[in-house]
């Protein structure tokens, strides 16, 4: 696999690296659904993006790792055209997300699955309705198609048994689960994953990876996804993204990552305490 990531001497700063910027493209020449181009985004005086390039290959998994706080969730909602950037380009299936209309912006939208740190699912319906949910309101299908299309997914993440449960009355785990099945049920090209590991056992974070690996083996797509677990990013990522202060600092395959001489990002992946990163 080619190298092209920036690489750091230890006399370089890292305003010399954002200076000369990282390149942006683990693997060029395949195809992306996602592009991230010079996006800009603040929230009042405070800069959260700050010229964030990426491109994510399609048909692999990309994990985006960084400290809390440096604009990964940010990053997410951008491209689910959640947040609008200050400035920069956002482009989803070949398409600038901000100079077409909102009902262009929506059709995109369904053609991207997000799972959410808690599942984000509607504590008010069952996990059955919940899952049904993006189709009987995006699609015309009839409820007998549904049923089959909703039954394949939960059995998938092994839910069958639980339909009739509502959000308040499963674990953490099958909360995730479910809200996989409801990201996957329009069958997306895009999934995005907020930190689906947050709150779980590491029993039930190494089973939720494994059934990340197999819904992607299964199913394709470009998958994104943000953890603060190593472990995690080691287990199912093809590439590996480090954004720091809102910009990509580096970006390679897994192996380079973590290999990586960088001192930040030897620091992050290795979670010492000893390095450029800090508390602030
Ligand atoms: N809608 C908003 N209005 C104001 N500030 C926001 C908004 N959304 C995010 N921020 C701020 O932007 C910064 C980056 O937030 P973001 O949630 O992207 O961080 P993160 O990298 O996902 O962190 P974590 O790893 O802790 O989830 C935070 O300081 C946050 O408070
Ligand atoms: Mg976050």
């Amino acid at each position: 696999m080619s190298t092209n990531v920036a690489t750091i001497d230890d006399e370089r700063t890292y305003e010399d690296i954002y200076a000369q910027g990282v390149i942006v493209d683990p693997e060029p020449g395949v195809d992306h659904n996602v592009r991230i181009r010079e996006v800009k985004k603040s929230f009042g005086s405070f800069d959260v993006l700050t010229g964030l390039n990426l491109n994510f290959p399609d048909n692999a998994i990309t994990t985006v790792l960084g400290p809390s706080g440096t604009g990964k969730s940010v990053l997410l909602k951008h491209i689910v055209g959640l947040l609008e950037p200050d400035s920069g380009l956002v482009e989803v299936f070949g398409q600038d997300l901000w100079r077409i209309n909102d009902k262009d912006r929506q059709e995109i939208r369904k053609r991207m699955g997000i799972l959410f740190q808690d599942g984000a699912l509607f504590g008010s319906m069952n996990i059955y309705d919940n899952v049904a949910f993006p189709l009987r309101k995006h699609t015309h299908k009839r409820e007998a198609e549904i049923r089959k299309i909703v039954m394949g997914h939960l059995d998938e993440v092994g839910l069958t048994k639980a339909i009739s449960k509502f959000p308040g009355e499963v674990s953490g785990g099958m909360k995730k689960r479910a809200g996989f099945a409801r990201a996957l049920v329009l069958n997306p090209s895009v999934v995005m994953f907020d930190e689906p590991d947050s709150g779980l056992d590491p029993v039930r974070t190494s089973l939720l990876n494994d059934l990340i690996l197999r819904m992607h083996a299964e199913h394709g797509g470009t998958y994104v996804l943000v953890t603060h677990d190593i472990r995690t990013a080691r287990k199912v990522s093809d590439y590996v993204g480090v954004v720091w202060k809102g910009k990509l600092i580096h970006y390679g395959d897994t192996e380079e990552a973590f290999n990586s001489d960088m001192p930040f990002v030897r620091q992050f992946l290795s979670g010492d305490s000893v390095g450029p990163l800090g508390m602030d």
